[in-house]
């Protein structure tokens, strides 16, 4: 049997992406509400104040969730909407909300996995210059607290952050992603580091305060590598890829996993890093990386795609070409399977937690059809292959937990506004209608067919 006893099935959203309710009940501002009302920033001028109104409509959600057999719900807490200002005062009704989602979750057999931060930053915090000021650690430990204090009678999986590189990399780097900044290089260090550390104190804070034994990572993304072949050398071409920057380019330390998981598993960014940027970065103490480096019991990742590697003559790596007309889906991300056999047991063997897929899933252009259902073949498809090699990773000893599908809904898609649709399930944006699409019904009986073997 491939997959553990105990292995998990979920599905993600994000905050900012389904909840909606962006003005009520005392929610304070943060950084997408603000930026998305900014003209030009997001397909068509989109916005996420009503997004999948998950909000006012979570129990609906849930029971869907429950029809499908799913039995982890990974989502968000805003911490705009717990904390207005960021620190300081705590909103009731905020608190009340997760509550009430969290208490229909248990109800419903559905575990909780929160993530702190997925991205939406108090607004407040922002003025205050964000993950640049250094008092930024310390925000998200109060923030952490407060999280702690509240849910953690119930909860029992916190992730700190969602995809530092995103944060940091998009936020500030790119400016693709609110605030919508190009910082320097030099700043660019330091709020990477300040979101490391702002991350050790979260874990320092959520073990202190928990009601419980809880269980914490970090949900990190980044570029996935996988050999051309089995022989020795391109298998080592593509690891050395996933944990090493090649290049003095900034943008490769934005993607590269050794970028986060080398401070956080191993205390020590990588040191060709420090090599190239040492003199861009800031001064780094022995008490940063012993705080960043608090240990977590698992490694967290949001798979998507991954890049070809080959072995050249010396054995550096090469990326293979993709041919012409190589898969992908409507976002342009290429179809690449084996990301996700190679991409566990990469991760897996460097760090030895076990591992949890907190996001994987597709986006594409859906509609409802002629029949009133919504058909997507093509995420069927990519499900079973990409479930197909988790499986084979499982087989061969890959410590697996779980597997969260990105998304449960069609949300709002960052930069791309509701053009993209990641759902399992369809959301008609004017009637907030949700249709279960054939990959939910897909997703349901694959299920179904795992929790059958657990039980023999
Ligand atoms: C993010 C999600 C996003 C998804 C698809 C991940 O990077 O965590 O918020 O919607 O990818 O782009």
């Amino acid at each position: 049997m491939a997959f553990k006893k105990d292995f998990v099935w979920g599905a993600a959203t994000a905050s900012y992406q389904v909840e909606g309710a962006a003005y009520e009940d005392g929610k304070g501002l943060n950084i997408w509400d603000v930026f998305t009302h900014e003209k030009g920033r997001i397909y068509e001028d989109h916005n996420g104040d009503v997004a999948c109104d998950q909000y006012h409509r979570y129990l609906e959600d849930i029971a869907i969730m429950k029809s499908m057999g799913i039995k982890a719900y990974r989502f968000s807490l805003s911490w705009a909407r717990i904390m207005p200002e960021g620190t300081g005062n705590v909103n009731e009704k905020g608190i009340a909300y997760y509550n009430r989602l969290i208490d229909a979750l248990l109800e419903n057999g559905i575990e909780p996995y929160v993530t702190l931060y997925h991205w939406d930053l108090p607004y407040e915090l922002h003025k205050q210059g964000g993950w640049l000021n250094p008092g930024s650690v310390e925000w998200f430990g109060e923030y952490a607290k407060v999280a702690a204090e509240a849910f953690s009678d119930r909860v029992k999986n916190f992730f700190t952050f969602n995809e530092p590189q995103c944060v940091v990399g998009l936020g500030y780097y790119t400016g693709e992603h609110a605030p919508g900044l190009k910082v320097e290089d030099k700043d660019f260090f330091e709020i990477w580091h300040n979101v490391l550390k702002a991350h050790g104190r979260a874990v320092q804070v959520l073990r202190k305060e928990a009601k419980q034994e809880i269980k914490v990572g970090l949900a990190s993304c980044g570029a996935m590598y996988y050999p051309a072949s089995r022989k020795a050398e391109d298998v080592e071409a593509a690891r050395n890829m996933t944990f090493h920057v090649q290049t003095d380019a900034v943008s490769e330390c934005i993607w590269n996993l050794g970028m986060v998981y080398d401070p956080i598993f191993r205390g020590a960014y990588p040191e060709e890093v420090i090599r190239f940027h040492g003199d861009k970065m800031p001064r780094i103490t022995r008490e940063d990386m012993e705080l960043i480096a608090q240990p977590l019991d698992y490694i967290v990742q949001n798979i998507y795609n991954g890049v070809e590697i080959r072995a050249d003559q010396e054995g550096r790596p090469v990326r293979v070409k993709r041919y012409e007309g190589f898969p992908k889906t409507a976002i342009q991300w290429p179809v690449t399977p084996e990301c996700m056999y190679w991409g566990p047991k990469y991760l897996w063997e460097r760090y030895a937690k076990p591992v949890i897929i907190s996001e994987n899933g597709m986006s594409s252009h859906d509609w409802v059809s002629v029949d009133g259902q919504v058909h997507d073949p093509a995420r069927i498809d990519f499900m079973t292959t990409y479930l197909e090699q988790l499986e084979k990773a499982a087989d061969e000893g890959v410590d697996l937990a779980a597997y969260f599908a990105w998304s449960l809904l069609d949300n709002f898609e960052w930069a791309s506004g509701y053009s993209d649709r990641f759902g399992l399930v369809y959301v008609d944006y004017p009637t907030q209608k949700r249709i279960l699409k054939d990959s939910a019904y897909f997703y349901r009986d694959y299920i179904k067919k795992w929790e059958a073997r657990r039980t023999l």
